[in-house]
């Protein structure tokens, strides 16, 4: 598949079935996330895979009940470390942060579908209770979560507004 067609056929997916991940597929998939650029190369970001159940169910809890998350069987809570992007001051923690993990999450949900494997990017969490439950050190800022596993279901494409509502060209 071209890099085009693995981002357009690319779906959100809700339902895992309970196959595992095998080891050599997730390395590829953490090359996909760290190999992600950074601002000043910074690598500002920490990921951590959750398999033990009990964690899993716990983390969907502080996902607004998202419950589908334990279905999966590895679950990705990406950190963006503060003390690494120091260096840009506010900037670096209020906005490069965001940019440096969503290049990351995007490699990763990309690389999965080119493995045959389905995500869901979360955003909706109460970030204070996973940094709770993973025991985050002070700097590390839990800003995504994203359960990985082979898909239980074929979603249908989801619609995206026409060319002319997002370009403005100025010649
Ligand atoms: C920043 C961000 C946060 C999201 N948070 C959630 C979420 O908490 N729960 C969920 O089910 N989907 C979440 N999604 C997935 C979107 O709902 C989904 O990408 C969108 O509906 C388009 O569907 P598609 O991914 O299949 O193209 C999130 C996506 C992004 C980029």
């Amino acid at each position: 598949m071209s890099v085009l067609d693995v981002i357009k056929t690319r779906r959100s997916i809700r339902r895992f079935k309970k196959k595992p991940v095998p080891d050599e597929v997730l390395y590829r998939l953490k090359e996909a996330l760290i190999w992600a650029p950074s601002a000043g190369n910074l690598q500002d970001r920490h990921f951590y895979l959750v398999y033990n159940e009990d964690l899993k169910k716990e983390i969907a809890k502080a996902a607004l009940d998202q419950m589908f998350i334990t279905e999966a069987p590895v679950v990705l809570i990406g950190c963006s470390d503060l003390s690494t992007v120091a260096p840009y001051r506010e900037r670096g923690m209020a906005l490069y942060t965001h940019h440096d993990m969503g290049a990351s999450i995007q490699n990763l949900l990309l690389a999965a579908k080119e493995e045959g494997l389905g995500t869901c990017w979360i955003g909706a969490f109460d970030n204070r209770k996973v940094a709770e439950l993973l025991s985050l050190p002070e700097d590390l800022i839990a800003t995504a979560i994203v359960p990985i596993g082979y898909p239980a279901e074929s979603p249908s494409p989801t619609p995206r507004y026409g060319m002319e509502r997002f370009f403005t060209v100025l010649e």
